[in-house]
């Protein structure tokens, strides 16, 4: 049975219901007001304030600049549209790697001020101490685990993860160790499908892919992807739904055109 249109809000109560009945979970990230409400209109069920806003809102070449604050601003804006789906904030670089007191307070700004529903962090073993204070303190967490963009400095490239036995291995205990702490969720970015379909047969808790393959519980896109608003990234794992680059930039052609040459606003178009 599918709960896609009947559940009235979804929690992560849901997501687990759906893990159990077999049903997909869709997640998109979303940073504004405006996409947000288009994404919860059309039915998403989880919307992921990403710090690839770092990314894709703010140009930076990597995730690792974007502050609280400035997440802040993006969840409180997504918060403001929904009605639906869930919505889960991540926590940027710097804000919870320092010791489990600063990612706790972190966490409860995020909640405090946005209305958010759950945070999200990268990592396995190095952060359970930061993810138990956090759950302990009723905060709702998503794990992060595989390519974590976070830590593109440690590991250089931001290649397919976890295809050698030993970071497999390592991949499948930190995803344990993060159920075992409480984690309601996890992400798992660019690894083998075999590995994504392991740690969702062997894990309770609903697995989330973003190029881990057709075997998880759910999948994630960024949403400036999924819609091709850019261009240049084009990875295995992306489906583009829409060319919105293209279309966007053929109908500011347009309107340059029709206002240079007088054509707008034409007689109808004015008081
Ligand atoms: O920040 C983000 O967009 C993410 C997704 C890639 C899962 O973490």
């Amino acid at each position: 049975m599918s709960v896609h249109k009947e559940i009235k809000r979804v929690t992560s109560h849901t997501l687990q219901w759906m893990k159990q009945q077999e049903e997909k979970i869709s997640m998109l990230t979303a940073y504004d007001y405006s996409m947000a409400r288009i994404f919860d209109d059309a039915g998403i069920d989880v919307l992921l304030v990403g710090d690839s806003a770092s990314n894709v809102m703010a140009g930076h070449e990597t995730t690792l600049p974007i502050t609280l604050d400035q997440m802040i601003y993006h969840a409180s804006s997504v918060i403001r549209a929904i009605k639906r789906c869930m919505v889960v904030v991540d926590l940027p670089f710097g804000s919870y790697q320092g010791n489990s007191k600063e990612a706790l307070s972190s966490a409860i700004r995020i909640m405090k001020e946005t209305g958010a529903h759950a945070i999200k962090l990268e990592g396995g073993e190095e952060v359970l101490e930061s993810i138990k204070r956090i759950i302990s303190a009723g905060v709702p967490v998503m794990g992060h685990l595989g390519l974590t963009p976070q830590s593109i400095n440690k590991f250089g490239t931001y290649s397919v993860r976890a295809k050698e036995e030993a970071e497999a291995e390592a991949l499948v205990h930190n995803a344990q160790l993060l159920e075992a702490a409480g984690c309601f969720s996890i992400v798992l970015e660019k690894i083998p499908a075999e590995l994504g379909r392991r740690v969702a047969e062997t894990l309770r808790i609903p697995i989330i892919g973003i190029g881990a393959g057709m075997h998880v519980d759910g999948q994630v896109l960024v949403m400036h992807d999924m819609l091709g608003i850019t261009k240049d990234f084009s990875p295995r794992f992306l489906r583009r739904y829409l060319n919105l680059y293209d279309q966007i930039k053929e109908a500011t052609e347009q309107y340059i055109n029709d206002v240079k040459a007088g054509d707008f606003p034409n007689e109808k178009e004015q008081y």
